[in-house]
């Protein structure tokens, strides 16, 4: 449309090229659900195998729905004939793509080594967006930037265009189901990518809403204490994990908060619990517990390893929740 600054909503899905940096749970429900809606999509991974095996696990889950009779067999075919799978930690050998979301670990050193090499390698018109929890978007790009443009622009100072196609989507485990998709805007970003971000997300089925770049954003500024009390009361042997589920369940809440960690991955929460903090001054309202760092130092992550605050089984039910 006349006035857009960004491809995102300019061309047909099949002509809008997508990378997803990261094939863990997010990364690979990311590139399911950009593959559904028609772009072609490689989804790229630093550790061999992982995308390959992000892929196989779609490749399941998409099985099962055909089998449920909630999927076509030719939809199921489709969706996974749009993704191909990368190994590599270089982000200059990621393909020219139209948009680029990156959803590795919720670390700003990584997230920033990683937005440096997109922005010298992808071309000026990609919206490069970040599916972080909880960090800065500013703070992601802006060091990442002022080398490479000041020597590539001769000391002129590009740094708004350059910063103004950078945007936090947000999305929520696991991301074909969840609609919701939280739109974050850094201080630089471009408004009208910001538009065209949310319109793209529409397309996609979700349900985008805006937010600026605060901490933990909307949804995890608000449920870090919810986190955080339950475990509390558990740390202090004022009820168990199970009892405090069961009850917010009865009280209205979609899912307790300790199955929820257990969801997310005890050490993806604590990460963003962590960033949450430190970036509030420490305040305490935000503070991570004792308990939920035992969990991560014992490698109870949660669903994805079998055993957290309860333990699954492989197909991911709790055995004893
Ligand atoms: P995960 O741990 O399942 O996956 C991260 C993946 O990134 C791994 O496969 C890892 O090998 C890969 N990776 C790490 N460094 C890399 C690099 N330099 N280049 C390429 N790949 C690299 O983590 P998860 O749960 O998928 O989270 C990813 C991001 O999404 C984090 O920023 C997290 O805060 C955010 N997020 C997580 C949610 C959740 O419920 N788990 C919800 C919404 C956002």
């Amino acid at each position: 449309s006349p006035g857009t600054s960004s491809p995102l909503l300019s061309s047909p899905a099949a002509e809008l090229a997508v990378a997803v940096i990261g094939a863990g749970a997010m990364g690979s429900g990311i590139a399911q659900v950009a593959a559904q809606a028609g772009h072609p999509v490689h989804l790229v991974d630093s550790q061999p195998g992982a995308a390959e095996k992000a892929l196989e696990t779609m490749g399941a889950t998409l099985d099962r729905l055909v089998g449920k009779g909630r999927l076509e067999r030719a939809d199921a075919d489709a969706t996974l004939a749009r993704i191909t799978p990368m190994t590599t930690g270089d982000m200059s050998t990621v393909p020219p793509s139209g948009l680029v979301v990156e959803a590795v670990v919720e670390h700003l050193d990584v997230k920033r080594q990683i937005f440096r090499q997109l922005e010298q390698t992808q071309s000026p018109a990609a919206v490069l967006a970040t599916n972080t929890s909880s960090l800065p978007i500013d703070g992601i790009t802006d060091e990442a930037t002022t080398g490479h443009d000041a020597a590539l622009h001769g000391g002129r100072s590009p740094h708004m265009a350059t910063r103004g196609r950078v945007v936090g989507l947000h999305f929520f485990n696991p991301p074909p189901v969840m609609r919701l998709v939280e739109v974050v805007a850094g201080t630089h970003s471009d408004p009208r990518v910001v538009d065209d971000a949310a319109g793209l997300m529409r397309r996609w089925g979700k349900v985008p809403v805006r937010c600026t770049s605060t901490p933990g954003f909307i949804v995890n500024r608000v449920a870090r204490p919810f986190y955080g009390e339950a475990q509390r009361m558990v740390q202090e042997g004022l009820v168990d994990p199970a009892t405090v589920d069961l009850t917010l369940r009865r009280a209205g809440f979609r899912m307790g908060p300790m199955e929820l960690t257990d969801l997310i991955g005890q050490d993806v929460n604590l990460a963003v619990g962590e960033s949450v903090w430190h970036q509030t001054g420490e305040d305490p309202r935000y503070a991570p517990t004792d308990y939920q760092r035992g969990l991560v130092r014992e490698r109870r992550l949660g669903r994805k390893t079998g055993h957290g605050v309860f333990r699954y089984d492989d197909s991911g039910t709790a055995l004893d929740a």
